[in-house]
């Protein structure tokens, strides 16, 4: 392969150096260094001149992988809509000349070792992206998009110009799992809304989307097996309005858009607490000794399933295995938290048969901190949220750890008290306090190499449109991105409000209703 990519890439230079001869433009002087970048990456060198960006500029993607030119096509598709300007991809005719390309490429070198690595190389007539695998490619893509100014420069040539900050860069994420998590359930939100979501989260490198699809408000993922589930169970939600579900076609289009831009889905059905809905549906399943009645209001903690009873097994591996079966990814999480009326001994039970089942279906098992009081597999990873001590428990049983601590990473907790959304019960999380927590640290003898990653969890109690999830998200998942990706070292909550303030046209362009907080200066 590599000397397939070799083959290519004198291809591409003896192209390049067969155009005719153009006029040396004169940029003004740049500096890689100085840019708006989010996350930012591992190690930028500029040199201080301009890839300039303009009608005569070419994709290419290395013929050694076809997913490659979908990467192309994706920057392509995202260039036409921040400037208006067509780039063609893999030009079919041989006689179009072209003036500079971007050439998207793999690569074996050492340098890159990580899957998520890429390089930038980015010189006047050309911009080398080199990446170990397609989704570093298309990491890269993110960075190379952040790069293009949205305004033209028109006096140096007689068409206009994009200079793009000339320079290396070489980068990796610190992470491998960068999520972010919403609530469908407490409101739902439409096939569009959560793209889009994804759509501004691809853009800041996250790859993982976990959807929280159950509730004692709501279930709302199709299961053939046990109509019910929709046909009762969907049509609540906080407040008493409609609520909702997807389809499975919906949840596999979801699943495919993800998979356009490297995020894996997560599917979560909360149990054996946050159950009323599933138990409104078919009452057996019920476990709390009490009429069951489907419930609107925002208490946690009064639902369980009966977790003695064979047949909720059988349900659960029927809900499992058809959920499993259309999510690609590796994961299932099945909730586990807040199971107050569950007792002990039975949450332990439930929460070892439930790992068998998703097993069984090819999952490894994602949970709340709490299953970490459970016997739990070592390949079985606790997602931290309320108790550091569950998640030391978990690194001891040499489980891996995401880190969402609900006091810093809950995307619904309220900017101060002010806030026109959110809850408040872990404390308010303005903007800086969000950014300013290092998760290599924070929860004291937690070692770095149990740390899978972080997650920044958006619950939708207080939120029912994609305005209000945008108040809630915006800005503060953006700093999340940063945390999950770059060096520790380089968090710096004044350097990272600079850059956080150039996110405007953007956050603007994508229609974003972001929450103006008064701790950035932001450019208008
Ligand atoms: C949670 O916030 N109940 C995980």
């Amino acid at each position: 392969m590599l000397s397939k990519a070799l083959l290519i890439l004198s291809v591409v230079t003896f192209i390049a150096a067969c155009q005719p001869q153009k006029e040396e433009i004169n940029f003004p002087k740049t500096d890689l260094a100085v840019n708006a970048l989010i996350p930012k990456p591992l190690k930028v060198v500029p040199t201080h001149t301009a890839f300039g960006l303009s009608k005569n500029t070419v994709i290419l993607t290395s013929s050694a992988n076809t997913e490659l030119e979908e990467v192309g096509l994706f920057l392509s598709n995202k260039i036409k809509s921040k400037i208006g300007l067509d780039i063609d991809v893999n030009i079919q005719d041989s006689e179009k000349q072209f003036e500079q390309f971007i050439y998207i490429n793999l690569s074996d070198s050492v340098d890159l070792d990580s899957p998520e690595s890429y390089q930038l190389y980015i010189k006047k007539d050309s911009i080398f992206l080199n990446a170990k695998t397609v989704s570093g490619a298309f990491r890269g893509v993110q960075t190379i998009r952040q790069l293009i100014p949205e305004k033209s420069n028109d006096t140096l040539t007689d068409y206009p110009l994009w200079p793009v900050p000339s320079g290396k860069i070489w980068d990796k994420p610190k992470f491998e799992y960068r999520g972010a998590m919403l609530d469908v359930a407490r409101h739902f939100f439409s096939v569009e809304d959560v793209k889009k979501y994804m759509d501004i989260l691809a853009y800041y490198k996250y790859n993982v989307l976990h959807l929280h699809l159950s509730d004692d408000q709501g279930w709302r993922i199709e299961i053939k097996s046990w109509p019910k589930l929709t046909q009762i169970g969907s049509k609540t939600e906080v407040g008493g309005g409609k609520g909702g579900f997807y389809t499975q076609e919906n949840y596999k289009e979801l699943v495919k858009y993800a998979a356009e831009r490297f995020i894996t889905i997560i599917p979560e059905i909360d149990m054996p607490g946050h159950t009323n809905a599933a138990s409104v549906s078919y009452p057996f399943l019920n476990g709390n000794g009490k009429k069951i009645k489907p419930y609107t209001g925002m208490r946690v903690g009064f639902s369980t399933f009966d977790t003695r009873k064979d047949t909720v097994y059988s349900f659960l591996d029927d809900v499992i295995g058809e959920i499993a079966n259309i999510t690609p990814g590796p994961y299932f999480h099945i909730g586990g938290d807040e199971s107050f009326v569950t007792k002990k001994r039975d949450y332990n039970y439930f929460i070892e048969r439930v790992e068998d089942i998703v097993q069984k279906h090819g999952k490894q098992m994602i949970g709340w901190d709490e299953i970490a009081h459970s016997k739990i597999d070592s390949t079985t990873i606790a997602q931290h949220w309320r108790t550091a001590s569950n998640a030391l428990k978990a690194s001891k049983n040499n489980s891996k750890v995401i880190l969402s601590p609900g006091k810093k990473a809950y995307l619904d907790m309220k900017y101060d008290s002010l806030s026109k959304y959110g809850l408040d019960w872990a404390g308010h999380i303005p903007v800086d306090v969000a950014y300013n927590w290092n998760p290599e640290t924070y929860v004291p003898g937690l070692p770095k190499e149990a740390i899978l990653g972080i997650e920044a969890p958006l619950w939708s109690e207080t939120i029912s449109t994609i305005e209000e999830l945008e108040y809630l998200a915006f800005p503060r998942a953006i700093g999340y991105a940063e945390l999950g990706w770059s060096t520790s070292e380089y968090l710096n909550w004044e350097d990272y409000k600079e850059r956080l303030a150039k996110q405007l046209p953007f956050l603007d362009m994508m229609n974003v209703k972001y929450y103006p907080t008064k701790l950035v200066d932001w450019e208008k």
